[in-house]
């Protein structure tokens, strides 16, 4: 026997301990691992091998578990196993923390206004009030009262979940505590911000330390919100102006602007530029007072939000699946900057897309320095648009040329155009490779796709690489700790090569940890912690499994329609194999899932029957059991779980509103008379579709009807 394994032997039999010894015995124990941990973990200077250092853990854990009731207040096992968090804690939040449509052109503003007098059966001469103001570019953060007390402060995450950074937003003096005459529950949404004061101030304060500066005002104020260590957030300056709510137990006021002046009463900043405007007209004025002073607010501002003033028709306009339809942020014109582009890089993307990147000479665009930047496609690189037709005038980019660079909020910078009287002589046309740069497989361009593609699928690394990254990332299976690097290193060491692997990983490598532990940037700690965090998983949400098999055009959005639609995987992999000829009930069924589109179900179709995609859905399938969708909110509400098809003209709401109505109270909205319809809402002129429920003896009900059932009309 060796040496260690005898060691172990000994370790995993506490013997004929006294308790006495044991006491001692573990006092020692902790002693001796806590100087370990802090040799390994601190001073990176490990004082004791791998192998002795779990014998000594596993002897710590022996004597625990013979004596439990000498286990230490230090205990190495609590201390290691459960570590201290070293992120902020999740908050689920009461109402979702949605973000806003965007708008360009002046033209937009006008479709806007159109759009919702449409919506809500309004005519041109129909009063539709809105209100202005300066869209902040910082940082949204919810501050949840009851009782007048703040008792959570989260910032937005994915909409859905944040980070509960409460001790933080405590030490923000803009953000009250507590509040007077406040409805009994209250959250106050609004922007974490950083003047451009105290940004050059806190940068100049850095720079003098030799700490991390910052590249923009946003980047500082999120850096210092999102510090685990609320007294470094006390020392940098942040405000807040408060623009929305979530939950309240009664509602602020019957306006918007009225809305705000009651956050204003009630001891929250809120912006001073903010407007109530008529129509368009006034909004785009409001716009250009707006943009006049944005030189001079001292804060960086990045449009301006336009929201319908009465909460009323907020209400009926409602949701869309990110953004609400009553508001639009009237964004700035990007920013330009021109710089040379150093080369073109291809990158190839989860669905085998081939990416050209520009490196250009670093150049700062609206305070942020930009390195790299879209170019879309082999064709905007020509000079060409997806039809042929010139872009730019026919100029092509080459490399070595001086190049436009824009960017218009957090979106990827892009190029936009060339100057050709400084193109260098001799200079040649870029050629858009034909085989993968990466796995060297033909690259093919289907007709009318703008984009060439590596048919390599999954022999191709930088395929399964990004197939790996999609799949734990943020939107999908979000486990913590195994980000785009890790998936990288884990891929090129041959430890991961489809999702399955990822919850392989502990049986493989975690046996004595040496191996995760062993590498650079691991330590026991991370590596129990990332297996923690892939265990975690293995039950995750049906929506996050079917986005994480990163299907093309299936999103996010998408993936919660079909999981709630289906329910469960095998219901979903069942409709795919029963709608591979795209056509016949399954296919139907498919496409009448609201917010499914032909392009997505053929997608979706096609993916899930590939045997090697099916092989490895399989496998996954042996590691993960998804966790049955939840049935759609069971509302109460007389059409809820119907199938309902309106047909025919509405005379008091638009088509468009009827559907939203009807979806909001859990009814499902489709576009044809069949089988399982459940209901008909028949107008005047309605054709075809009405004798078609007749023939099937379904019922059919008039627009008041339909209100009636709605509870549209309270008597
Ligand atoms: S209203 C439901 N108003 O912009 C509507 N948002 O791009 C909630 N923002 O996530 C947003 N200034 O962080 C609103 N005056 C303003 C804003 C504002 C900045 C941010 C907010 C939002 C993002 C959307």
């Amino acid at each position: 026997m060796t040496d260690t394994a005898a060691a172990r032997d000994q370790a995993l039999d506490p013997g004929k301990v006294s308790e006495a010894e044991a006491r001692q015995e573990l006092e020692a124990l902790a002693k001796r691992l806590a100087e370990a941990n802090a040799a390994y973990h601190t001073d990176d200077a490990p004082v004791i091998s791998d192998a002795e250092y779990d014998v000594l853990r596993q002897r710590n854990a022996a004597l625990e578990s013979a004596f439990p009731h000498l286990k230490r207040a230090d205990s190495p096992t609590e201390q290691i196993g459960a570590p201290v968090s070293e992120t902020f804690a999740k908050v689920t939040h009461a109402q979702r923390m949605m973000s806003l449509a965007n708008a360009f052109e002046e033209a937009e503003v006008v479709d806007f206004d159109v759009g919702l007098r449409r919506f809500l059966s309004l005519d041109d001469t129909a009063e539709l009030a809105y209100t202005a103001e300066p869209k902040i570019d910082g940082l949204s953060l919810s501050l949840r009262y009851e009782h007048g007390t703040l008792v959570q402060a989260a910032t937005r995450g994915d909409g859905t979940t944040g980070e509960n950074v409460t001790p933080n937003a405590c030490t923000i003096s803009d953000i009250p505590e507590t509040l007077e005459d406040a409805p009994e529950i209250l959250e106050v949404r609004g922007e974490v911000y950083m003047s451009h004061a105290d940004f050059e101030a806190l940068n100049t304060a850095q720079k003098a330390k030799g700490a991390k500066t910052f590249a923009n005002p946003r980047n500082a104020a999120a850096g210092s919100l999102r510090q685990l260590d609320a007294e470094i957030t006390r020392s940098r300056p942040l405000r807040f102006f408060a623009y929305a709510w979530g939950e309240t137990s009664a509602p602020l006021a019957e306006t918007q602007a009225d809305a705000i002046a009651r956050l204003t009463a009630l001891g929250f900043q809120t912006n001073p530029l903010t407007k109530r405007c008529d129509g368009p007209a006034e909004l785009i004025a409001q716009y250009r007072a707006i943009e006049a002073q944005r030189a001079t607010l001292g804060y960086d501002i990045d449009g301006v939000v336009y929201k319908v003033d009465a909460l009323d028709l907020q209400r009926r306009l409602g949701f869309r699946s990110t953004t609400p339809r009553w508001a639009i942020a009237h964004k700035f014109p990007a920013e330009l900057a021109w710089t040379r582009l150093e080369a073109i890089d291809i990158q190839v993307g989860r669905t085998g897309a081939l990416s050209p990147v520009a490196r250009l000479t670093p150049v700062t665009v609206g305070g942020v320095v930009v390195s790299n930047a879209t170019l879309h496609n082999e064709d905007y690189i020509a000079g060409r648009d997806s039809k042929g037709a010139d872009i730019r005038d026919g100029r092509d980019i080459r490399v070595g040329d001086w190049v436009q660079v824009y960017r218009a909020g957090d979106v990827i910078p892009k190029i936009k155009d060339v100057d050709l009287d400084k193109r260098a002589g001799g200079s040649v046309p870029y050629e858009f490779p034909v085989t993968c740069p990466e796995c060297g497989s033909v690259a093919m361009r289907e007709e009318g796709d703008a984009v060439r593609r590596c048919t390599g699928g999954l022999i191709c690394p930088a395929q399964a690489v990004e197939k790996l990254k999609h799949f734990v990332s943020r939107a999908a299976f979000d486990i913590e700790g195994l980000g785009a690097k890790q998936v990288e290193q884990f891929y090129n060491d041959g430890w991961i090569r489809e999702p399955a692997d990822i919850f392989k990983l502990k049986a493989r490598y975690g046996s004595g940890l040496q191996q995760l532990r062993n590498r650079e940037g691991w330590g026991e700690k991370s590596a129990l912690n990332l297996f923690q965090a892939i265990d975690d998983k293995r039950n995750v949400a049906l929506s996050r499994f079917l986005f994480g098999l990163g299907i093309r055009h299936v999103g996010e959005s998408a993936s919660s329609l079909i999981a709630t639609h289906f329910g469960t995987i095998e219901a979903v992999l069942e409709a795919a194999d029963s709608a591979v000829s795209f056509e016949g009930d399954a296919w139907d069924d498919l496409l009448n899932i609201n917010g499914v589109g032909e392009v997505m179900a053929r997608a979706l179709v096609t993916t899930l029957t590939q045997d090697a995609e099916r092989a490895s859905i399989a496998r996954l399938l042996e590691e993960v059991a998804p966790a049955p969708a939840e049935a759609p909110e069971v509302v109460d509400s007389a059409v809820a779980g119907k199938t309902l098809v309106f047909t025919g003209t509405l005379e008091t709401m638009s088509r468009a509103e009827a559907k939203a109505t009807a979806e909001a109270l859990g009814a499902k909205v489709a576009g044809s008379v069949s089988k399982k319809t459940d209901l008909v809402i028949a107008g005047p002129g309605a054709g075809s579709k009405a004798a078609k429920a007749a023939d099937l003896g379904i019922e059919t009900v008039d627009e008041a009807g339909w209100r009636a059932l709605a509870g549209l009309d309270p008597s």
